[in-house]
């Protein structure tokens, strides 16, 4: 148990949940290089509705259990970004504070490109803000969240939105129309650092992008316009990569393929979300797939 934990506080109610929901790149122009070797980015996101969850009950000190389909890779590692993401808080807290046993309940691909710890850290930081009455809320949470990594803060509120700077710019997205999302990832765990340091040739400028889409074929044909700058090093890293767009973009209804994030996972875009769960189980067995909505705004 942390030192810093009090006893279990029995008027700290029931256990809670937090939805971590899968982060989609849309677009993914790296801009620029900060002096600190971080890059500099420009991106619409999205949430789709695949998803891990982050549950928590009180508890003596500060513990953390992982299941799910896709958390066995993970069970071995001692310092989880849900772990982190209580122990930060918890400090910047600054007074004693009631345990919590957190389990993650891992669904979503470990290290593919859709943000899957970054939206368990978010997903803690809610939940324990909630347990801990520290009414932080997030909009307060997001400096907190940057320091776990560039991609948390979008994920604390999982709505779509437009990163800059390092991911801590955001800003709102386009009104975006209802479409569904197919994702993808050949089963291959691929490190963000690789990737970005793969990346060559000149900066890409922001995209500019309209006030809203009124339908997901109008958005497709904007999206072509753009590109996700980090696909060609993942591809030369990790060839699968291509295999899975060239599959995505052979499903009939597929609007458009691209990779999220710095991969592996690629994702293609439907009308309709039904089209995209259905399209979803033509893929290889093999990879992890998925099908389904985007999160409203
Ligand atoms: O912030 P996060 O832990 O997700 O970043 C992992 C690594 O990815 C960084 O150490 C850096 O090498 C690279 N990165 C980057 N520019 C970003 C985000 C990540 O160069 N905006």
């Amino acid at each position: 148990p942390d030192s810093t934990m009090g006893p279990p506080a029995g008027a700290a109610g029931p256990a809670l949940a937090e939805t971590a929901r899968a982060k989609i790149n849309l677009h993914l122009h790296v801009t620029g290089r900060r002096a600190d070797g971080y890059h500099l980015l420009d991106s619409l996101v999205v949430f789709a509705e695949a998803a891990d969850t982050v549950t928590l009950a009180p508890a003596e000190g500060l513990s953390l259990t992982i299941g799910g389909p896709e958390g066995g890779v993970l069970a071995a590692e001692p310092d989880n970004l849900v772990l982190r993401a209580a122990r930060l808080l918890a400090e910047v807290a600054g007074r004693p504070l009631p345990g919590a046993a957190l389990h993650l309940e891992k669904r979503l691909p470990v290290a593919s490109g859709i943000g899957g710890g970054s939206a368990d850290a978010a997903a803690a930081l809610r939940a324990l803000d909630r347990f801990w009455g520290l009414g932080i809320g997030v909009a307060g949470l997001e400096a907190l969240a940057l320091r776990l990594g560039a991609d948390v803060p979008v994920c604390l509120a999982s709505r779509p939105a437009r990163m800059a700077g390092v991911g801590e710019l955001l800003s709102a997205a386009p009104r975006l129309p209802g479409f569904g999302l197919v994702l993808a990832n050949p089963r291959v765990s691929l490190p963000t650092p690789p990737i970005f340091a793969a990346r060559t040739g000149p900066f890409s400028p922001p995209a500019v992008l309209p006030e809203a889409w009124t339908d997901a074929a109008a958005m497709a044909s904007a999206l072509r316009e753009l590109r996700n700058d980090l696909e060609p090093p993942a591809i030369l890293l990790c060839p699968a990569v291509a295999e899975v767009l060239a599959a995505l973009r052979a499903l009939p209804g597929a609007l458009l393929a691209r990779m999220s994030g710095s991969g592996a996972t690629c994702f293609a875009l439907f009308a309709e979300a039904e089209a995209a769960a259905r399209a979803a189980e033509a893929l290889p067995p093999a990879w992890w797939r998925w099908g389904g909505a985007v999160r409203a705004a």
